[in-house]
């Protein structure tokens, strides 16, 4: 996709039908950097077709990883490592190369990643991540816009994260399980992504335990060989069904789902008055008419997801009173809300609160994404707007859904994707 390709929705057509949810990004994105741990073969089905990923094979493939990709299925094999190099051209579009700091360590005792860029949503710190890997020996300096990392063998830690870091956790698991002796990492996130990594990592060879959720206890291991794993469902393209599903008097049925892993939306959605039925791995989400107003606070797992909030205000737009919104997780993660009320949405902001006045009526503009998932946002707004909604920046929605305007498309909505 260009980078300056939009997207064009007109607006009003009754959704329904069923939709597949693909593969977790945020799993997908942690585990092909866990092949830079082993010489041995990976072979990784339900991979989303995104840009994320495709930019992190490129980024493994210019240190040396060779990969096949069929489908959804991503053969991949990194037995002779050829730099440790990660240029900025991978870590402009995704700041998920960072995972490649603990791999690259652990397995070559040497990193050179170009600093993560700015990033729309807010500060994106990595200090945790830092700490822990210079705590296992590694040392540290950055020159020319790029980290470069330095460690003879990393050695085992007893390490507390200071706050709950996804890609932080994931970061320090990776480079513990080839490290000497037994490291133990306190507060650790819960999200699933994390979990489906241990997973991956245990088929590898690596011994992790985890007596309490928020502690990982990893003997450290000399080698690890490859695996066949098959990625989570993704749980944020699943809530943002779900949320298009209560929009209007629409009726979609989601498949291929993890409705657990989304309690905390469906809870808010059951209060909101939303009715969904929901089986072992499917959903049906339709309208109910009348929405009632809640007050959400974003958490880490199992709370509320950060990742939700933007789609989740979009469906709050349409709710019969005024509805709360705290983001407590970025600092800068309520753009989509400007941009909602060029549609006609009444939405204030307030710090790090949106107050959101419903139910008001949406007319198409052109909007810009900001972000991931503001851009799923507006395509939500623009799918109840009277008349053609034009989302620009649409790359960004590229990023992290795959072939959402088809999935879209299927389910009866009138998109399409202009590349100017
Ligand atoms: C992961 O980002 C996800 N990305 C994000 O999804 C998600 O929003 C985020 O977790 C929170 O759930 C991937 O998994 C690739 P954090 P991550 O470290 O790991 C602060 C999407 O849309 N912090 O959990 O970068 C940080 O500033 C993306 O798919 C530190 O202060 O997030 C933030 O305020 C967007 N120091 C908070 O913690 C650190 O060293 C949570 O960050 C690390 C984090």
């Amino acid at each position: 996709m260009m980078q300056n390709s939009k997207i064009l929705i007109e607006g009003r057509k009754r959704l329904e039908g069923s939709v597949s949810i693909s593969g977790a990004k945020n799993a997908a994105l942690p585990e092909l950097a866990a092949v830079v741990l082993s010489s041995g073969k990976f072979s990784f089905s339900n991979v989303p077709r995104v840009k994320d990923i495709h930019v992190l094979l490129k980024a493994l493939k210019n240190i040396g990883a060779e990969f096949q990709l069929t489908g959804s299925t991503v053969d991949i094999q990194l037995d002779t490592l050829r730099s440790g190099l990660v240029p900025p051209e991978i870590v402009e579009t995704t700041r998920a190369s960072v995972l490649l700091l603990g791999p690259l360590l652990a397995r070559h005792g040497y990193a050179r990643v170009s600093m993560p860029g700015g990033c729309p949503i807010g500060d994106r710190k990595i200090n945790y991540h830092i700490d822990g890997l210079e705590k296992m020996g590694a040392s540290f300096r950055f020159e020319e816009g790029y980290i470069i990392a330095e460690a003879p063998r990393l050695q085992a830690i007893d390490f507390q994260f200071p706050g709950k870091t996804v890609t932080g956790t994931e970061n320090l698991l990776m480079a513990a399980v080839l490290a000497e002796g037994t490291t133990t990492l306190r507060n650790c996130a819960l999200e699933p992504e994390i979990s489906d990594l241990v997973q991956l990592l245990t088929a590898m060879g690596a011994e992790i335990q985890s007596d309490d959720p928020e502690t990982l206890v990893i003997k450290g291991k000399s080698s690890l060989d490859g695996a066949t794993h098959c990625i989570i469902p993704d749980r944020i393209e699943m809530g943002t069904y779900v949320v298009a599903g209560c929009l209007e008097n629409n009726e979609i049925k989601i498949e291929n789902a993890a409705p657990h892993y989304i309690d905390s939306l469906l809870d808010i959605l059951k209060e909101m008055g939303c009715a969904i039925q929901v089986d072992a791995d499917s959903m049906i989400v339709r309208s109910c008419g009348e929405l009632r107003p809640v007050r959400v606070e974003t958490e880490p797992y199992p709370g509320f997801p950060t990742d939700l909030q933007a789609q989740l205000t979009t469906l709050l737009t349409q709710a019969n009173g005024t509805s709360q919104v705290v983001e407590h997780i970025f600092d800068n993660r309520f753009q989509h809300a400007l941009e909602l009320n060029k549609l006609g949405a009444d939405i204030r902001l307030e710090g790090n609160t949106a107050i959101i006045n419903g139910k008001t009526s949406f007319a198409g503009r052109d909007l810009l994404a900001t972000d991931l998932r503001a851009s799923a946002a507006l395509v939500l707004g623009g799918l109840i707007a009277d008349g053609e909604t034009v989302v620009h920046n649409a790359y960004q929605l590229f990023r992290g859904y795959e072939n959402m305007p088809e999935k879209l498309q299927k389910l009866g909505a009138c998109v399409k994707i202009i590349d100017s």
